[in-house]
């Protein structure tokens, strides 16, 4: 497991959903001396307690995909997947960006003879569980490499393109999996196509400069055209704001622009332009692995419960005796 160790404590947890410490106490792993409000939460603890409490862990795909790079996909989907596993979804990260930055970013680089999804996508019953790498508790990865670029002229039937990623899903699913996160690579080759069917929620992330919002109206015209040649249903789409900086008035006018002509897509939780995520990478960290708050922390927290619809439902009078 890597330094991306887990940082939920009580006090946080309690704080985040409005909930009173006493109530999130019960989820402590007590694994620790000292006050309990600081004591460290278990992810399976925190799945009962949220359960619970209303929210939904069924089984679902979200991908970050546009076709544009350099825009935050994989920094979405690590942040997504590890934020996720800290609320308790058993969650699976699948890199399938022949650049491998997602398992870079979790410090968990392949080694040469390490199964990629070139590797598994034919026989996943057999080989997809003994690809996964642990990286955090409640978090696993299908770690990338550049044989990845090769699916294209591995899977150039189209049948196979739309249950290559289907398939790794269904075993992901049965082996108890509540999420899966899809890391795509910055084109419309095979791995996006394959994804995009299987996928429940495309979360399409943009910033401010122009290949970007080209990047976001050929990506939801794509997904349109690939949903509908497969005669399949199109998944959710929304839009993802992951670079906004207040100080520049491009920021804002895309942000109009956003608005007005995605009004439906735009997911209402913007992230903000920080210094923390080059220093996390850098260190081989996330951006929750710090005490210290910090708004890219916050930005990514805020987009995971919506996404993930983490509210909680008031106690019942009977749970306060
Ligand atoms: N909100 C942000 N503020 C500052 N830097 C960011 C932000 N989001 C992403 N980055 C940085 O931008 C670079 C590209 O992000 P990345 O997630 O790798 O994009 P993609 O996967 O779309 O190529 C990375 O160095 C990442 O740390
Ligand atoms: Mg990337």
């Amino acid at each position: 497991m890597t330094k991306n160790r887990y940082q939920m404590t009580v006090a946080g947890l309690a704080q985040t959903l409005g909930m009173s410490a006493v109530d999130v106490a019960s989820a402590s792993a007590k694994t620790e001396s000292g006050p309990i409000d600081k004591q460290p939460l278990a992810p399976a603890n925190v799945k009962a307690l949220l359960q619970a409490r209303g929210v939904d862990y069924r089984f679902r795909t979200i991908a970050h995909i546009n076709l544009r790079g350099g825009i935050g996909k994989t920094t979405a989907s690590t942040s997504l997947a590890l934020r996720a596993a800290h609320y308790g979804f058993q969650t699976c990260l699948l890199d399938l960006d022949p650049q491998g930055s997602a398992s870079l970013a979790y410090d968990a680089l392949p080694e040469p003879d390490d199964p990629i999804f070139y590797d598994v996508w034919s026989k996943p019953e057999d080989m997809l569980t003994p690809a996964l790498r642990q990286v955090d508790d409640s978090l696993y990865l299908l770690p990338s490499s550049l044989e990845n670029s090769m699916l294209d002229s591995a899977m150039a039937n189209p049948g196979l393109q739309k249950n290559a990623v289907r398939n790794s899903l269904a075993v992901l699913q049965a082996r108890g999996f509540d999420l899966a996160v899809i890391d795509c690579p910055p084109s419309l080759g095979t791995a996006v196509i394959s994804t995009i069917c299987a996928a429940d929620i495309v979360v399409i992330p943009v910033w401010s400069d122009p290949f970007s919002l080209k990047g976001l109206e050929l990506t939801v015209g794509e997904i349109q055209a690939i949903c509908d040649t497969f005669g399949i249903p199109a998944p959710a789409i929304r839009v993802l704001y992951a670079r906004y900086d207040r100080r520049e008035r491009i920021s804002e006018r895309t942000l109009d622009y956003l608005r007005q002509h995605y009004a439906d897509l735009l997911l209402p939780d913007i992230i903000r332009t920080s210094s923390e995520f080059s220093k996390a990478l850098a260190k081989r960290q996330s951006v929750f692995a710090s005490r210290r708050k910090n708004s890219a922390a916050d930005d990514y927290d805020s987009y995971v419960r919506s996404l993930l619809n983490i509210k909680i439902t008031p106690s019942k009078p009977e749970d306060l005796s």
